[in-house]
């Protein structure tokens, strides 16, 4: 019995390698900042540069969000539906966050809880996302980060566990053309796409597996 059921499972594993490798990928990328200086828009930026080659990185915009009023969720602001919309059709996330006061910003956040709601057909739920920080602190964002997948527990998004992407001291570290020099962050930044990748495709293999 046990022999007659391990092939199809060998036999998926073989399929969803090669769909992977087909198919363009699609991360929606944004930054918790509206800063036009943002440190943590030059990961974002970085990330674009070095993006394996079956990846396609759109970045969003927070800019123009409005805070959040439960009362809207149900015919909610053009530029929260436009969001929403990029997120059900992404593949995966790539976040990055700043701290501030030793959480994420509001400005993320807002964005979030719009994304989350209503909870019916909520675009996050079983998501893969990928976090970066940057801030010119000593710990280049760690506090916020674990914030924020705390908030992903919550929300059943399945965040990557390394490479941990935190730029400290972002203010040496980003040149004044907005470009990432830190060549070890450059580093984690491609792996932690490839990372998103291989962890994306594994929960879907998993996921037609169960259902
Ligand atoms: C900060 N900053 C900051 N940095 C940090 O490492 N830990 C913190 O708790 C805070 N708190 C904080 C609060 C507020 C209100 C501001 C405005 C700033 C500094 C922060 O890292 C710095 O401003 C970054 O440049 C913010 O990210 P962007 O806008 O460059 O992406």
């Amino acid at each position: 019995m046990a022999s007659f059921k391990s092939p199809p499972l060998l036999i998926f594993r073989y399929r969803s390698t090669v769909i992977s490798l087909e198919k363009q990928f699609k991360i929606l990328a944004f930054a918790g900042s509206l800063r036009k200086g943002s440190f943590n828009k030059a990961l974002i930026r970085a990330a674009l540069e070095l993006a394996p080659a079956n990846v396609s990185i759109e970045v969003f915009d927070l800019e123009g969000i409005p805070l959040f009023n439960n009362d809207s969720v149900i015919d909610p602001p053009a530029k929260v539906v436009e969001f929403k919309e990029k997120i059900r059709n992404a593949d995966a996330l790539l976040i990055a966050t700043p701290e501030y006061n030793y959480s994420i910003s509001g400005v993320l956040k807002n964005a979030i809880d719009w994304a989350s709601r209503p909870k019916e057909g909520n675009p996050l739920e079983d998501k893969p996302v990928a976090i970066m920080s940057a801030s010119t602190g000593r710990l280049g964002g760690a506090r916020a980060q674990y914030h924020l997948r705390q908030s992903f527990v919550f929300l059943n998004i399945h965040a990557i566990n390394r490479p941990e992407v935190m730029l400290s001291n972002a203010a040496e570290n980003v040149d004044a053309a907005g470009k990432l020099t830190n060549e070890q962050t450059r580093t984690l930044i491609r792996q932690l796409l490839e990372a998103l990748v291989t962890w994306t495709n594994r929960l879907k293999c998993n996921r037609q597996f169960v259902d």
